[in-house]
């Protein structure tokens, strides 16, 4: 981890500002910064006859910024420099390909979830070479992977996104895709919890469709295939086509796999005859008044989660909070700034499930006025 080492941390008052970097409080063992392009936490701790200095993980920025930081660190503190590790590391080019949770996903027309080594994907990119496809797969080296291909093969029409994505279809317009596909997703025979297919997928699925539009889910697991037909039975205004040991277009390596096995592969196409309304993307993730935090305990709710971890002080009106809110597969790791007016110090990322978390939270913890 890029870090370096300096002999003294003066003991000053905050905020400061060296250059362009101000480093705006410092709560215990943790300083808030903020450049002309980031705003993110720098961490340090005593070891031997130094200090490390580090940048804090959940608000990480681009290299060159904590470099930046660092250097006005050191400046702050008139210190001198024991060790680094941080002039010879590069920057990684931005990849435009390459989206994150807060992108704009209202380009979009087809949608592959879980491509793996991505051959389906990129026969999609050209046999759809008027259509924008995104990629969605939890699994790094398989991003990274497909994203060497694309640029390889200077294909121009598709966007890869490392995340769940039962989150991200929540991040998709209505009525805008006209094919989402989900090909040999694992069956979690032990933990159905984790299965992609679930009522909210299919639900958000049809919601992001077309009229007309259609998902298609391929496997090779019976238990999954009954699974999902009676998840698809629930809901109306779709007509469902199944087949079996159809050959497909294009096999992936898992069906090659399968096939070489002699497996059965089940179909199950999911045709949408219903127009969405839209829906509010806009969360207001504001608080009104301080929080008053009185229990650490992680609290688990039907589509949510929030977990206070710690709080670190800062004067006696203000202080830092690191908790987890969101999603209960993907939560995120976020701090407030706790004051009079709390707010986020980076805002969670626009999901639904982030922003039922932070009416809860307003809801538990945010004192009234009158207290
Ligand atoms: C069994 S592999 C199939 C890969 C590819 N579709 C194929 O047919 O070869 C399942 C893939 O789904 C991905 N995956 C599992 N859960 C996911 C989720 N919730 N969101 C996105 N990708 C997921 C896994 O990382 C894995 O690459």
């Amino acid at each position: 981890m890029p870090h370096i080492v300096i002999d003294k941390i003066k003991d000053i008052s905050y905020p400061q500002k060296i250059g362009d970097v101000e480093f705006l409080f410092r709560a215990e063992n943790l300083i808030g910064v903020k450049t002309n392009n980031a705003k993110f936490l720098i961490t340090f701790y005593k070891k031997d006859k130094g200090y490390i200095v580090k940048y804090d993980k959940i608000t990480r920025p681009i290299i060159s910024e904590i470099k930046k930081a660092y250097e006005a660190f050191i400046k702050l503190n008139e210190a001198e420099v024991l060790f680094e590790n941080i002039k010879g590391i590069k920057e990684k080019l931005l990849n435009k390909n390459l989206l994150d949770i807060t992108s704009d996903l209202s380009g979009i027309d087809i949608v592959e979830v879980g491509f793996g080594s991505g051959r389906h994907l990129i026969h999609l990119a050209k046999t759809n070479p008027d259509k924008t496809i995104l990629g969605i797969e939890i699994h790094k080296p398989s991003i990274e992977q497909v994203l060497k291909r694309i640029e390889y093969e200077k294909i121009k029409n598709i966007r890869v996104l490392n995340h769940d994505a039962r989150i991200i279809l929540s991040k998709i317009p209505s009525n805008q895709l006209s094919e989402i596909y989900v090909h040999f997703p694992v069956p979690w025979d032990k933990k159905p919890h984790r299965r992609v297919i679930n009522k909210d997928f299919i639900n958000e699925s049809k919601r992001t469709l077309k009229k007309d539009g259609f998902l298609h889910l391929r496997t090779d697991s019976e238990n999954y295939f009954n699974y999902s037909l009676n998840e698809f039975l629930d809901f109306d205004k779709t007509e469902l086509k199944i087949r079996k040991n159809m050959p497909y277009i294009v096999s992936s390596k898992y069906e090659d796999r399968w096939k070489k096995l002699n497996k059965n592969i089940y179909d199950i196409y999911m045709i949408n005859y219903e127009i969405s309304p839209p829906v509010k993307e806009e969360f207001d993730f504001s608080f009104k008044n301080r929080l008053h935090i009185n229990d650490f305990k992680p609290k688990v709710f039907d589509k949510f989660v929030i977990h206070i971890e710690k709080v670190f002080k800062i004067n006696n009106e203000k202080e830092l909070i690191r908790l987890t809110l969101g999603n209960f597969n993907r939560p995120e790791h976020v701090y407030i700034l706790n004051k009079e007016k709390p707010e986020y110090f980076k805002l969670p990322a626009p999901i639904k499930e982030n922003y039922l978390a932070h009416l809860k939270l307003r809801e538990l913890y945010e004192l009234s006025k009158s207290e």
